[in-house]
C-alpha cells in the first residue's frame, strides 16, 4: 500500500479525468482500475460506488443529498458513531427530518422488535433507515439483512455505515439489499483520507451534489447546469489520488485474504482477552458476554480507574496500543451515566495470540497497581 502511494508520486503524478498526457492517462486509468477494484470488492457495478474522503463525508453525501419532503423519519440506533448521527441530528434540527433512535436490548444487541414497532410507527413517512453494520462501541453486528428487509417493505431507504464491519466481514451489497453503504479505507489496510459510497443507481441518481465543481458538468452556464452521469458527479474537484493508489493495493491485498480464518482468528484472539478479563471485580465487559458475539471486539468499563491512564500505561510498558474514551459514541455513554468512557481491544489479521496474551499480563497488572 505504501508503495503504491509512493509510486503516485514518484512515477505518475498528474490528475485524473482531464488531462490526455501521460501522467493524466495513467491517473485517469488508475481510478477506474481502483473503483473497479474496490467495487467488485462489495459485489458493487463501479458505476455505483463513490469515492470520498471518508465513511462521515459518505454519510453526509446521504444526508445533505437526499431531497427531503415535510415529514420524512429517519431512523437510526442507540449505539451510533457520531458519522451516523451528527448529520441527521443536524437536518432535525434544521427542521427537515423527524429522527428516531432505537434503543437497543439489555445486552446492547439490535432490538429487531423494537426496530420494527418504529417503522410502523413513522408508516408513510419513513424516508431512510441508518443504521451501523456492526458497533465500534462493542463490536456487535446487526442483523443488517433482515433490517434492510424490514425497511424495504416500509418503502424506506436502508444506508449501512460499514466503516466496521467491512475490514473484518465479505461485505456483498446485492446479497444486503441495501440502498446505501460507507466505509472509509483506513480501517482496511488502506491510506487515510479515503472513503467510500456505494449508492444504487437509482438512488444515486436522486443525490443532489454535495460537490459541484470540476470533474462533475457536462455543461456549465446560466442558461445550462448539466451534471455528469454516475459517480463523477459526486466526485467534484481533484481527488486523493496517492490515496486511492493506495486503496487498490490495500483492496488487492484483502481480496486474497480468507475471511473464514480471520473471523475465525480475530475471535480467537478475543476469546483469550475476554477470558483474561472477565473476572477482575474492576472489568464490566459492553455488549454480549461471549467472545463470538463480538468478533474482534472487547470494550470494557472499568470501575475506579481512568481509561486514558491505562491506555498510557498499557502503551508505555507494553508496547500495547488499545482505544480509551468515549469512541465517538459520546452520546450512548451519556444516555447510561457513564462519564469516565470505556477501553476497547480490537484484533485484526496482523495480530497474534501471544500479543493478546500479553494484553492480559499487562492489563492485569496495570489494573491490579492503579485500582
Ligand atoms: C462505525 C463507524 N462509523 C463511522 C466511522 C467514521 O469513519 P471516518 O472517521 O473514517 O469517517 C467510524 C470510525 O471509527 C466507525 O467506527
Amino acid at each position: 500500500m505504501v508503495e503504491a502511494v509512493t509510486s503516485y508520486y514518484t512515477e505518475t503524478p498528474g490528475c485524473g479525468g482531464r488531462s490526455p498526457h501521460r501522467w493524466g492517462s495513467a491517473v485517469t486509468l488508475m481510478m477506474a482500475q481502483t473503483r473497479q477494484a474496490v467495487a467488485n470488492f462489495i459485489s458493487a457495478p463501479r458505476e455505483e460506488l463513490v469515492f470520498t474522503l471518508n465513511s462521515t463525508a459518505a454519510i453526509n453525501q446521504v444526508a445533505h443529498g437526499i431531497r427531503w419532503q415535510p415529514g420524512d423519519v429517519v431512523i437510526t440506533s442507540d449505539k451510533e458513531h457520531n458519522s451516523n448521527l451528527v448529520p441527521w441530528l443536524q437536518l432535525e434540527n434544521e427542521g427537515v427530518v423527524d429522527l428516531k433512535q432505537v434503543s437497543s436490548n439489555e445486552d446492547n444487541t439490535f432490538d429487531l422488535q423494537a426496530f420494527e414497532a418504529a417503522c410502523a410507527l413513522a408508516g408513510d413517512n419513513l424516508r431512510l433507515v441508518a443504521i451501523p453494520f456492526t458497533s465500534n462501541l462493542d463490536g456487535v453486528t446487526n442483523p443488517v439483512t433482515e433490517i434492510t428487509k424490514i425497511a424495504h417493505d416500509f418503502g424506506a431507504e436502508v444506508l449501512i455505515d460499514s466503516a466496521q464491519a467491512i475490514p473484518h466481514n465479505k461485505v456483498n451489497v446485492k446479497d444486503l439489499g441495501c440502498d446505501y453503504l460507507s466505509f472509509s479505507l483506513h480501517k482496511m489496510l488502506g491510506p487515510s483520507g479515503v472513503g467510500a459510497l456505494f449508492a444504487k443507481q437509482e438512488s444515486m441518481a436522486n443525490l443532489e451534489t454535495m460537490s459541484g465543481g470540476g470533474t462533475t458538468i457536462i455543461s456549465a452556464s446560466k442558461e445550462n447546469l448539466e451534471f455528469l452521469p454516475g459517480p463523477a458527479r459526486l466526485e467534484g474537484g481533484s481527488s486523493n489520488y496517492a490515496g486511492i493508489a493506495g486503496a487498490r493495493a490495500a483492496v488487492d491485498y484483502l481480496t486474497n485474504v480468507d475471511f473464514g480464518w480471520l473471523s475465525d482468528h480475530e475471535i480467537r484472539l478475543n476469546q483469550i482477552i475476554t477470558d483474561g478479563v472477565k473476572d477482575l471485580d474492576e472489568v464490566t465487559i459492553l455488549g454480549p458476554p461471549k467472545a463470538s458475539d463480538r468478533g474482534g471486539m472487547t470494550a470494557m468499563l472499568i470501575d475506579g480507574i481512568d481509561v486514558h491512564d491505562l491506555a498510557i500505561i498499557l502503551d508505555e510498558a507494553g508496547s500495547i496500543m488499545v482505544r480509551s474514551g468515549f469512541h465517538c459514541v459520546n452520546h450512548w455513554f451519556e444516555s447510561k451515566g457513564v462519564t469516565g468512557g470505556s477501553l476497547r481491544t480490537s484484533a485484526y489479521l496482523y495480530n497474534t495470540e501471544e500479543e493478546a496474551r500479553q494484553f492480559v499480563d499487562v492489563f492485569t497488572e496495570a489494573v491490579s497497581a492503579l485500582g
